[in-house]
């Protein structure tokens, strides 16, 4: 099929079975211009918790589709490929995390959204880079917490908070691979422009930054900035957007793509709606559990 009939017959699709498409920033400019909502992290959750389709398609990573499940468990909920994984959540094993916590009694564990179901029914409350340091303030500043599975989101938040949270050592490898050479590169070319980060990177990188955000705050930063360039150091699927917000400016990526996200295509979108797979499934007992540190981060939102 040719794409305009494989975008026609998705439409078509999701009309006859009341579904609808959900991407992050960071999957192809083809799944964000035909998607019913793009968002980051914390909007497609938001999202996902209020719509009354029957079914939801998340064009995005696994973690982002089982909080999908675990926050509409009587609907259907479908991933175009089921390879589409997150390093940052690999790097916490639900056992791994459990040991430390036994090590660490009298600690609340705060995570990250990009973690497994497993390791959200071991924490206290569910973050993104969106609203973490909110959620963290509303701790006690005398409060013992672990934060994880991010040490760069971690560090982050430890700076912008004056806390001394317990880091797990975790990290996403396309953010961690970003180099300071090449931004400063960038901005040797590119004089005017302002460097745009999202907190994933490490340290070195955030030092360099004029603006540290999640993509959602970083995309809303490219529209009411005044500069006219802008260097941007997250996945580059985000600037397909903030082309679309502000045609006029200038956006240079800094490294390279989520192989992950890539793997969202139109064709397997559309297979994914024909034949309603493959469904997401998470253990109902598990969903219980991680609903509820989910649920405490969707009120502190
Ligand atoms: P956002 O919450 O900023 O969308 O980030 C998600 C993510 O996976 C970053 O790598
Ligand atoms: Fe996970 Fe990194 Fe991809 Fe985000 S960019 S989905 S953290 S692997």
């Amino acid at each position: 099929m040719d794409k305009k009939t494989t975008i026609q017959e998705i439409a078509r699709l999701r009309t006859e079975k009341n579904a609808v498409v959900l991407a992050h920033y960071y999957t192809d400019s083809d799944i964000q211009d035909i998607a019913d909502f793009v968002g980051d992290s914390l909007a497609l959750a938001q999202w996902a918790a209020k719509t009354d389709a029957s079914i939801l398609v998340m064009c995005g990573v696994g973690f982002m589709a089982e909080t999908c499940k675990i926050l509409c468990p009587q609907k259907k909920v479908l991933i175009p490929d089921t390879e589409a994984g997150c390093s940052l959540a690999d790097s916490c094993q639900v056992a791994d995390l459990r040991r430390f916590v036994d090590e660490h009694p009298g600690f609340k564990v705060i995570s990250y959204v990009n973690t497994t179901a497993g390791v959200k029914a071991l924490s206290d409350v569910v973050v993104t880079s969106s609203n973490a340091r909110k959620i963290v303030d509303s701790y006690p500043q005398d409060e013992k917490l672990i934060f994880g599975p991010d040490r760069n989101l971690g560090d982050y938040i430890n700076k912008q908070t004056g806390r001394q949270m317990l880091l797990w050592q975790g990290g996403c490898h396309v953010h961690s691979h970003f180099s300071a050479d090449e931004i400063l590169r960038l901005r040797s070319e590119h004089p005017n422009a302002e460097v745009l980060v999202h907190p994933e990177c490490p340290t070195e990188i955030q030092e360099l930054a004029d603006r540290i955000g999640s993509t959602a705050d970083l995309l809303r930063y490219s529209l009411s900035s005044p500069s006219d360039e802008f260097i941007v150091g997250t996945e580059s699927g985000v600037i397909h957007k903030m082309r679309q917000a502000s045609p006029g400016k200038q956006f240079y990526p800094v490294g390279d793509v989520c192989g992950y996200m890539r793997l969202n295509t139109l064709e397997k979108l559309y297979q994914a709606l024909l034949t309603e797979s493959p469904e997401v499934v998470v253990d109902p007992e598990l969903a219980a559990k991680a609903i509820l540190p989910i649920n405490k981060m969707l009120a502190l939102s």
